[in-house]
């Protein structure tokens, strides 16, 4: 978002200076430094020297007693997790106080010109006109149209043209490149408006294409490289319609072309399980002629020759010379099937083992 050069930081760092560097490694958890209470280097998060269901009363951890968030760290409200112990959170304020950093208790909300705790807008009191000053946007801009800024709670009430105040925050961030300083620079101007640097004057911020040098001066918070307030990058990106009709027709186009195909191949598959079937049945009728005609032969050799060898062969059906003359002439006549003692196998196998794979 908003990069500033590393000396305006160091200047802007400066009234943060009062803010102690946390200090944990207390053994007894019992007592505290009440100096150690402060803000995180950094993150600026609030830290003392207790752990986090207890803050620091003048030198004692005692048990919070009230809370911000709806699942606040160190409470399990869980049965039977980690040590097993279950200390039930702390309640949350009503709408007119708020819970103080420390979570000490519920206290009323601080009025207009009140000090305040860092970036607690929700501990200030609300201004008469509040839903017209407050920030609907979700950036964060104020709570209810009042802000803590530099440490006193004010309300984001001034119009372009007039003296604003800005408390410029750094904060360390972490990117590929490494640590960098994040500034967030907060003002007291109406929600629409950006108090300018130099001249402390409430600006009307830029729409998109306009001339920019940080983010708060577009009303989309995303000053380009190119210093041209850009389009904001939470925006939803809207498509023509001629994308939506390419990928219709892609998807139905595929599903049609897919359907095209399995016809094609289907039908195909269907015209081999016929042709083997045909031949089946071809194969079948030749035998069925052979083992007529192998009828005839035998009949027409018993009258002819009886008590002749070729009487029990002619029985069996195999091998002899006899047997085999009209099937090989049928096999010669019809074509379409092996001769020889391949069609002796072909007469042994049962038509269930041939024909099982139709
Ligand atoms: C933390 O506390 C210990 C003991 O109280 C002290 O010696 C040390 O200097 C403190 N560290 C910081 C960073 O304040
Ligand atoms: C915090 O400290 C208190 C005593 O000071 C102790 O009873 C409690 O279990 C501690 N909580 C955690 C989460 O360590
Ligand atoms: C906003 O401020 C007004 C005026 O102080 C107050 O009545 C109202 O409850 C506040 N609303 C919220 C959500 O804090
Ligand atoms: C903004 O609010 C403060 C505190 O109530 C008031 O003194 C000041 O006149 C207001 N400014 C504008 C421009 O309304
Ligand atoms: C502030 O003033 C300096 C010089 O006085 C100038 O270079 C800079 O562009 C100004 N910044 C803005 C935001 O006007």
């Amino acid at each position: 978002m908003l990069f500033l050069s590393p000396t305006l930081l160091f200047l802007f760092a400066l009234p943060l200076s009062v803010l102690s560097v946390s200090n944990s490694t207390n053994t007894d958890t019992n007592t505290c430094n009440p100096a150690h209470n402060g803000l995180a280097t950094g993150t600026l998060q609030y830290n003392s020297d207790c752990n986090a269901t207890t803050w620091c009363d003048n030198g004692i951890c005692r048990s919070k007693g009230c809370r911000r968030d709806e699942f606040p760290l160190g409470y399990s409200t869980g049965e039977g997790r980690g040590n097993g112990k279950h200390i039930n959170p702390p309640e949350k304020c009503s709408v007119d106080k708020f819970c103080p950093d420390e979570g000490s208790q519920c206290v009323p909300k601080t009025p207009v010109g009140q000090p305040c705790q860092f970036d607690r807008d929700d501990s200030c009191l609300g201004p008469d006109n509040f839903k017209e000053l407050k920030d609907t946007s979700g950036r964060g801009l104020n709570v209810n149209g009042s802000i803590c800024l530099n440490f006193v709670c004010q309300f984001a009430n001034i119009t372009a043209g007039s003296k604003c105040e800005i408390e410029n925050t750094g904060y360390i961030a972490y990117g590929p490149s490494g640590e960098f300083v994040y500034v967030v620079s907060r003002d007291n101007c109406r929600v629409g408006l950006y108090c300018d640097t130099n001249s402390t004057i409430c600006i009307q911020q830029k729409s998109v294409g306009g001339s920019c040098s940080a983010d708060k001066e577009c009303s989309s918070y995303n000053c380009l490289p190119t210093r041209v307030c850009g389009t904001s990058p939470s925006d939803p990106r809207h498509f023509p319609v001629w994308v939506y009709a390419i990928i219709g027709i892609g998807i139905f186009g595929g599903m049609i072309a897919t359907l095209v195909l399995l016809f094609f191949v289907h039908g195909r598959q269907r015209e081999d399980e016929r042709e083997k079937r045909l031949q089946y049945w071809r194969e079948q009728n030749a035998f069925r002629q052979n083992i007529l005609q192998m009828h005839e032969t035998a009949r027409a050799s018993i009258f002819s020759a009886p008590g002749s060898t070729s009487r029990r062969s002619a029985l069996f059906g195999v091998t002899t010379e006899d047997s085999q003359i009209p099937m090989l002439q049928h096999a010669e006549d019809s074509g379409s099937y092996e001769v020889g003692s391949e069609n002796e196998q072909l007469v042994m196998r049962t038509p269930y083992t041939h024909g099982n794979k139709i």
